[in-house]
């Protein structure tokens, strides 16, 4: 069985479906894990005393605050020699559905501050700069999702602060299943794939079934021929033969495999209608007379009438018709010319007459190739179909008439 890829297009489109698909939900992916290496970062100066600094609609916000005690006073104070001491909580926040890992937050402050006590995280000092970490093993190492993380120091400045530069760094924890295009796409690769597959296994069984059915068809004709060919011992396996060099001429003139195929089972039965002439006249070694040669004749229009009804091989019956037309209008039954005998016919007509040539008869023994060959070239454009002929030459020549395929 010869693989063709036209026998499975829809599976092979739906192969490539599945691949550009799965192309695009990788690229997704890459594009959320890339998405975790990225930097977030924005700065905020927005502080003023005793104002809480809300949270924006970003994915992320610092508020910082000057917490109240429970005396409903702010938590700052100044001291004797005029420094200001304050309690800043600061709150990281996460507005998205992903965790806030790794993050790291640089804030601008005077350059004499120096912190006097912290909680929460790691601050490291620098002149004019504070850094805070959340990593762990504190509880503020991951900001978790629609949610905050808070640190805080106690500062001393000469000055409270009524603002501070913010500059805020780290990475999402994106979560594939959790991101819609990602999933739609992994969704709709999935769907592909089965897709693919259920087309590639209902076109196995269809073929699988199809070449099933042939071969019934085959063993069926075969079976048929048999019976066409027995009664004459000098056309043992003639119908058979007429099948294999049609095929073989068809293949030759480039024609497709499915036609390649019926012109097999045409061949095979293009003499049925000899079933229906008398044993004495199909039998009969001697010459024909006129009138023998008129009922010989009929088994073109007798094979025509048994074949009409045969369904699944179409127009079976033309080869049974025609295959005794000539090119140049001189055959029988119905003397058409050219291109008005059906294709199949004119190929038949040149393989029965090879075979009929290539096979001893009660007349006399068969013709060698050469003597063969000038009859094709002879009667090419007058008995044959000049392609038909000129492929069967070619068959000849390179000796491939009769190699076993
Ligand atoms: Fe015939």
């Amino acid at each position: 069985m010869k693989f063709s890829l036209k026998k499975y297009k829809i599976s092979l489109i739906l192969f490539i479906v599945t691949l550009i698909l799965l192309y695009i939900c990788l690229s997704i992916l890459t594009w959320i894990f890339n998405q975790n290496e990225t930097l977030v970062t924005f700065a905020k100066n927005t502080l003023e005393q005793n104002t809480d600094y809300p949270a924006t609609n970003s994915n992320l916000d610092i508020k910082m605050e000057i917490p109240t005690r429970t005396d409903g006073v702010k938590n700052c104070w100044q001291e004797a020699d005029g420094s200001w001491g304050s309690q800043y909580d600061i709150y990281v926040i996460n507005n998205t559905d992903y965790p806030f890992v790794d993050w790291r937050l640089e804030m601008s402050v005077p350059d004499e501050a120096r912190i006097d006590s912290s909680w929460n995280g790691t601050y490291i000092e620098s002149p004019g700069k504070i850094t805070i970490s959340g990593s762990a093993p504190f509880l503020t190492a991951i900001a978790p999702p629609h949610n905050n993380v808070k640190v805080g120091y106690v500062l001393y400045t000469n000055k409270l602060m009524t603002g501070s530069n913010f500059y805020l760094t780290g990475r999402f924890l994106r979560k594939p299943l959790k991101d819609i295009p990602f999933m739609t796409s992994l969704i709709l690769v999935i769907l592909s794939f089965l897709a693919f597959i259920i087309s590639l296994v209902s076109s196995i069984m269809v073929e699988r079934q199809k070449i099933k059915d042939e071969e019934k068809i085959e063993d069926l004709l075969q079976l048929c021929a048999r019976f066409i060919d027995v009664r004459d011992e000098y056309t043992k396996m003639h119908s058979s033969h007429v099948g294999i060099y049609a095929r073989k001429i068809a293949k030759e003139m480039g024609l497709s495999e499915d036609f390649q195929k019926t012109i097999y089972y045409m061949g095979m039965m293009h003499d049925v209608g000899k079933v229906l002439i008398p044993n004495e006249i199909l039998c009969k070694t001697e010459k024909l007379t006129p009138e023998e040669w008129f009922e010989m004749r009929k088994h073109t229009t007798y094979g025509a009438e048994i074949l009409k009804d045969f369904k699944a091989i179409p127009n079976i019956k033309d080869a049974a018709l025609y295959h005794h037309e000539r090119y140049d209008g001189k055959g029988y039954p119905q003397g058409l010319k050219g291109q008005e005998i059906p294709l199949e016919a004119r190929i038949i007509g040149v393989a029965d007459s090879y075979d009929a040539m290539h096979t001893n008869r009660s007349y006399r023994v068969h013709l060698s190739d050469d003597v063969i060959l000038s009859e094709l070239e002879k009667n090419k454009g007058s008995q044959f179909d000049p392609q038909a002929a000129e492929a069967m030459i070619r068959l000849l020549k390179a000796n491939k008439l009769h190699q076993s395929e």
